[in-house]
């Protein structure tokens, strides 16, 4: 029987996300922390709701190859969590029962709330459709370890200044008109993008102290696609218009039992 990717890494994206970083106490062990994250993955999900659990490698007993990147800030915290729902209530039951989980344990370090934009737009305007991964892409996210990486980038995006950008240079730059049609325009993001087929994004939109951007995740079954993705994003088109604020590269276990094996 093929692994399967922690069951979150199988569903579409709701409509609201978020996304808690939580940075360990020093008098916290890795076995303390492994508890966590089991009680974490073992939490029941509300309906409609999922919640990803990952964490720093070296945790669960990996080998850390690649902490970092290029151009941004790391996040310097142990357990990455994601929380998705079609409504806002059972995002906040998970974030709270994840407070009262890691609460002794860990301090959160970053948390941001947001959500689809009208149709699912992302803060520039563009059509931003998040997809469930089809049943074979799942199993190709699953690396020798049996686990899933994860990379996730806080961006800021500029509005001000994109929006201060023709329309027509604002397409080309995203290769996609305003009204979600597709426009082929070579070196166009999308166009840069599509053959990254090797990662599954499952970012969402945010407003925090007055600042909007994406908070960018993605899965791949090893850091090596992640880190040429993100590292393929510094000559992007859309590059000047946003700034990275934070980084961090984590592996997601596929379940419970896994992490009571480490
Ligand atoms: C704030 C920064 C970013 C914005 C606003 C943004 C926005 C978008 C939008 C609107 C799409 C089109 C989605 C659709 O057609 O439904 C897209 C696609 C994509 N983006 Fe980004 N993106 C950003 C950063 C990144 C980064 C950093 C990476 C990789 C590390 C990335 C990888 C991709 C990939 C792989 C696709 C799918 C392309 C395809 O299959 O057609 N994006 N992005």
């Amino acid at each position: 029987m093929p692994i399967l990717p922690q069951s979150a890494l199988r569903h579409r994206p709701g409509k609201w996300g978020a996304v808690a970083i939580w940075r360990r106490h020093s008098n916290c062990n890795d076995a303390s922390l492994r508890a966590g994250l089991v009680a974490l993955l073992e939490l029941p999900r509300p309906t409609g709701a999922t919640l990803l659990v990952a964490a720093a490698p070296s945790v669960v007993g990996l080998e850390s190859s690649w902490l970092g990147g290029p151009f941004a800030p790391r996040t310097q915290g142990q357990v990455f969590l994601q929380a998705t729902a079609d409504e806002r209530a059972p995002l906040l039951v998970l974030l709270r029962a994840a407070t009262h989980i890691l609460g002794g344990r860990c301090d959160l370090d970053e948390e941001l709330i947001g959500g689809k934009i009208g149709d699912g737009r992302e803060p520039f305007g563009f059509r931003d459709s998040v997809k469930a991964p089809t049943l074979e892409e799942r199993h190709e996210l699953v690396g020798p370890e049996g686990v899933t990486t994860l990379l996730y980038l806080r961006f800021e995006q500029h509005l001000d200044r994109f929006g201060a950008q023709p329309v027509a240079t604002r397409e080309a730059a995203m290769g996609q008109r305003l009204d979600g049609d597709p426009l082929t325009v070579s070196g166009s993001h999308r166009d840069r993008f599509q053959t990254k087929k090797d990662i599954v994004r499952r970012g969402f939109p945010y407003r925090h102290c007055g600042e909007e951007g994406l908070a960018f995740v993605a899965a791949a079954a090893a850091a090596q696609p992640l880190r040429a993705a993100w590292q393929h994003f510094e000559g992007d088109p859309l590059r000047p218009f946003v700034t990275p604020l934070s980084s961090g590269f984590y592996v997601a276990p596929p379940d419970a039992a896994w992490v009571k094996t480490r």
